[in-house]
């Protein structure tokens, strides 16, 4: 995938200083919806600051509530909306979540796992191929956090993840404080998740701080990325290569200057990599 740096996702508290010219970030993210006009969206000033900060930097669009995996239909309505913001924004891509958020039209606001089988498989991947026929491009789906499984399920979610994408052409956005807060939750080994995945596939990665409860973890993003969540990326790194990294923080937020301690931590990383035959260059990363 082509590499073009870290990033932080572009929130309202940090957007002034953005535009102020005061980021050390590559690029941004946007949670899609945040820019829609249907009703239970809101537009707003920031629609306006955001299409400022896309004048200069590369602009991903993140959503939260695509539905992807739902046994209800995709709603075209979303996907109409969808549509036209990408014509406006031209983002440098199109992620959601590979999850399901609501079911009889009515959104659940949680990014809620799937059962991983067969049937979900061959369920899922007809969605995104409607998408991406809508969309004309692939659709980048992230892994979510999980805090439960299903009896149901016949696979491991690296099987599951893995067969989606081979099936369907989508991309993944590997969160990887997600890999760990559901490899802590459920007990599995995180290890066998990054190395299964199909590497060559990752078009992002997310780093996030959870919160630890003692007994499980919670996907908060409102704490410092952990050391447990830093050591699985750069092994990640130092196995395929720089890949486009974003901060992801909702909420505690620190300053700006403080929260990019994040983002140049991640590029030194990236930077850092021993490059392999078919890597980047050095002239190609940007630092
Ligand atoms: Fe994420």
């Amino acid at each position: 995938m082509n590499y073009i740096g870290c990033g932080l996702g572009l929130r309202p508290t940090y957007i002034n200083e953005i535009l102020e010219g005061q980021s050390k970030s590559d690029w941004f993210e946007v949670i899609t919806e945040n820019l829609f006009t249907l009703p239970g969206f809101g537009r707003g000033q920031f629609f306006k600051k955001v299409l400022k900060v896309r004048e200069s930097y590369p602009l991903a669009l993140h959503g939260v509530s695509l539905n992807i995996g739902s046994s209800d239909p995709l709603s075209s309505a979303y996907i109409t909306e969808l549509k036209n913001l990408i014509q406006i924004i031209e983002p440098c891509w199109v992620s959601d979540h590979l999850c399901w958020t609501g079911v009889s039209g009515i959104n659940l606001h949680d990014l809620l796992p799937l059962p991983y089988t067969l049937e979900t498989i061959h369920h899922v991947v007809a969605k995104i191929e409607k998408v991406q026929n809508v969309i004309q491009q692939p659709l980048v789906l992230e892994n979510v956090s999980s805090y439960f499984d299903y009896k149901a399920s016949e696979m491991s979610e690296w099987e599951f993840i893995s067969e989606i994408t081979k099936r369907s052409g989508c991309r993944l956005l590997l969160d990887v404080n997600n890999v760990f807060v559901s490899a802590y939750n459920q007990g599995f080994n995180a290890e066998d998740f990054f190395r299964t995945i199909p590497a060559a596939m990752v078009q992002q990665i997310h780093l996030a701080g959870p919160s630890d409860m003692g007994t499980h973890m919670i996907d908060t993003h409102d704490t410092p990325i952990r050391d447990d969540v830093w050591i699985y990326y750069e092994k990640f790194i130092n196995m395929v290569g720089p890949q486009n990294t974003l901060i992801e923080r909702d909420g505690r937020f620190p300053t700006l200057l403080e929260i990019e301690t994040e983002v140049l931590r991640a590029k030194s990383i990236c930077k850092g990599v021993k490059l392999r035959n078919g890597g980047l260059r050095d002239s190609e990363i940007s630092i």
